[in-house]
């Protein structure tokens, strides 16, 4: 089965031409999942002139691949955002996540009254000892943080567990039908969308001016919510690590409870049920693991359908799916001016709260560009410097960028020749001194691209579930033919014996101190 999300086979986005001349607009908004459509419709909204560009489809990239909790808990927990940002920075935290739910509600109710937005319960469960104690800890950061989460003994589930925190007043909704509204109020108001257009760089002059695949669009602001940030090559990149989520659906047998569901093993599971036009589905997702570093990620999949069939009265699986999650190395995402900027801004690190941080980030930036004060500006200011000490886990794994450059530099292939690459498989091959990343298709073509990533360059890593080329160092991927499915790279793959190709890693030291 090859994956794709449940959202994709009942909601389909109008499409939008490419860019293919220079432009002129208020605002200039890069990328077109929840972040920047939300951005976009707001600021049009409000009487800019917005152009919304996107490199592949609208709702195509990690949008179209959520599982749609909207929720006041936060990956880091709220006891170590109590450590990092004080109990101040924690009740702010949460107080805007819950601004974000009110937003999309409203929106919903406005805009989009197809998407099923709902008010469900939330609870986060114990089945330890231990993870009892981390939770009636969080518990507590929680209450102060103003939440009116609390203890339960037991969930609705057929598990045993040791606990649970439950909050009331959360959410779920269709991402893609809410999408649909958003964008076609955008539109209705004059607003333009570009897809198939990708943004190559931006000057930050007065008007900034935005170069894309398609043409060059001229104006005052610029927002880069492109989930990663693309324009930042370096600064923002240590601060960031790129982990692989991944979620199955498949119809349910028995009634399920109307409520979201998150256990605390590690990696995790969430779980949810959605209403279809075929009946109600269970959704399940976890697994995750940093980007490019699993050697067979089909297994995710099957362990993640093995963990749903052992605990849930659930039928034959009927979509699988994984995305990008992109964890802040504190704890909250960066949203604000990019640094040393006046007009370009960007949002990024929204964790698996992306729903919730990607409308924060259109509601903290739209307010910037409209130059109305907005009461968590500061806590999310995107230049800030925090000791990074969220996650070790993020820490370790993200700030190994130079491990890996070090390493790919006298690395050999993982096959000798191409010839050896077996039939759907990626390998990695050495051939006079440059390494490629070679791909064989069911029909015994051979597709070859080099193995460099056009970000910072390290070598890619072949994705079996996705049969994509994946960065280990800061998430990049690429297909088979080395197209860009997601940044910080905007370049594809180089072709083998093209003029722009690498011969070996081509990182510099000026260009991991002066890269901004
Ligand atoms: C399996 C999974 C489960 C999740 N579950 C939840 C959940 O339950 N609740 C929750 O809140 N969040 C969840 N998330 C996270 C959430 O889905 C994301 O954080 C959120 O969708 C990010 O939105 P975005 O608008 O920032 O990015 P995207 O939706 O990825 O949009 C960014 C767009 O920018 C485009 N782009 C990139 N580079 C360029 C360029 N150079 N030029 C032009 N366009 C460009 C991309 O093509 C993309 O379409 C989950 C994520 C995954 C993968
Ligand atoms: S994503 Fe940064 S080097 Fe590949």
């Amino acid at each position: 089965m090859r994956p794709t999300p449940l959202w994709q086979t009942d909601v389909r986005l109008p499409s939008f031409p490419a860019l293919e001349r220079d432009i002129e607009a208020d605002v200039a908004v890069i990328g077109a999942g929840i972040a920047g459509v939300t951005a976009a419709m707001l600021l049009q909204r409000a009487g800019k002139r917005v152009a919304l560009i996107e490199a592949r489809q609208v709702g195509g990239g990690e949008t179209g691949h959520t599982t749609a909790h909207l929720t006041e808990l936060i990956d880091a927990r709220y006891h170590v955002l109590e450590s990092k940002f004080g109990r101040d920075g924690a009740r702010r935290a949460r107080e805007s996540s819950r601004a974000a739910i009110d937003r999309i509600e409203a929106l919903a109710a406005e805009l989009a009254p197809d998407c099923g937005f709902e008010r469900v319960a939330e609870y986060l469960y114990a089945e330890t000892d231990a993870q009892r104690r981390e939770l009636e800890n969080e518990l507590a950061s929680l209450q102060r943080a103003g939440s009116s989460a609390s203890w339960v003994e037991q969930v609705p589930l057929p598990l045993a567990i040791q606990g649970a925190v439950r909050l009331d007043q959360q959410g779920r909704f269709h991402p893609l039908a809410y999408l649909r509204g958003l964008l076609a109020r955008f539109v209705a108001d004059g607003g333009e969308v570009f897809e198939r257009t990708a943004m190559l760089d931006v000057d930050e002059a007065q008007p900034c001016r935005v170069r894309t695949s398609g043409g060059t669009i001229t104006a005052r602001d610029v927002l880069v919510l492109a989930h990663v940030p693309v324009i930042n090559r370096l600064a923002l990149h240590t601060k960031l690590a790129a982990y692989r989520s991944y979620a199955i659906a498949a119809p349910l047998r028995e009634p399920f409870p109307d409520a979201n569901f998150s256990d605390m093993q590690d990696p995790y599971h969430y779980i949810r049920s959605q209403q279809t036009a075929a009946g109600t589905v269970l959704i399940v997702g976890g697994e995750d693991h940093k980007t490019g570093k699993h050697d067979d990620t089909r297994q995710c999949f099957e362990r993640l359908a093995q963990y749903a069939s052992a605990h849930f009265p659930i039928g034959e699986i009927s979509h699988r799916w994984s995305g990008q999650i992109i964890e802040p190395a504190d704890g909250l995402p960066f949203i604000g001016k990019n640094t040393g900027a006046d007009h370009v801004y960007v949002g990024t690190g929204f964790s698996g709260e992306g729903m919730t941080f990607g409308t924060l980030a259109a509601m903290l930036l739209s307010d910037a560009v409209l130059e109305v004060k907005n009461p968590w500006a500061a806590l999310y200011d995107a230049t800030r410097v925090k000791p990074l000490a969220q996650a070790r886990k993020v820490l370790s794994e993200g700030a190994d960028f130079p491990a890996h450059i070090a390493h790919d530099r006298i690395t050999g292939g993982e096959v000798e020749t191409p010839e050896q690459v077996p039939a759907g498989e990626g390998r990695l091959v050495r051939e006079q001194g440059k390494m490629l990343a070679v791909y064989r298709d069911d029909g015994g073509a051979l597709h070859a691209r080099s193995a460099v990533c056009t970000h910072l360059g390290c070598y890619v890593h072949w994705n079996r579930a996705e049969r994509s080329w994946d960065c280990p160092c800061h998430g990049s991927r690429f297909d088979i033919d080395g197209a860009v499915l997601n940044g910080p790279a905007i370049k594809p793959l180089a072709q083998p014996g093209a003029a722009d190709e690498p011969t070996t890693v081509p990182v510099e030291t000026a260009a991991l101190q002066g890269a901004k």
